[in-house]
């Protein structure tokens, strides 16, 4: 079984609490990416059940897929949301992955 078999696609069931968000906003300095795990329903900030970490992708405009960011959060300590800056126009989509420590690996993408 290969990994992709593994995450939740933004319509599997837990989805509210679970998949990473994205919305973006204008800068002086570039496009502001916030990602926000749980944004209808808040996800659980506890030592026993939290978010560990939020890894954002990005297609290119040539079409490779690079990292782009991974926000990383304490272990019950910080609620999962923080923002990256990007060059808009250097990609055509970004795909972030947020990992529950209990419920597993969670994927959404966002074309620009
Ligand atoms: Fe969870």
């Amino acid at each position: 079984m290969g990994f992709a078999a593994l995450v939740h696609s933004p319509d599997f069931e837990g989805k509210e609490k679970h998949v990473p968000s994205m919305t973006l906003s204008d800068s002086a300095i570039g496009t502001v990416v916030t990602v926000q795990v749980g944004k209808d329903v808040l996800h659980p900030t506890t030592p026993e059940h939290h978010i560990e970490w939020v890894k954002v992708f990005g297609e290119t405009q040539e079409g490779k897929i690079v990292e782009v960011a991974t926000l990383t959060f304490g272990k019950g300590t910080s609620l999962p949301s923080g923002s990256i800056v990007i060059k808009k126009e250097n990609y055509k989509s970004l795909t972030a992955l947020s990992y529950c420590n209990l419920h597993g690996v969670w994927d959404n993408s966002l074309t620009l």
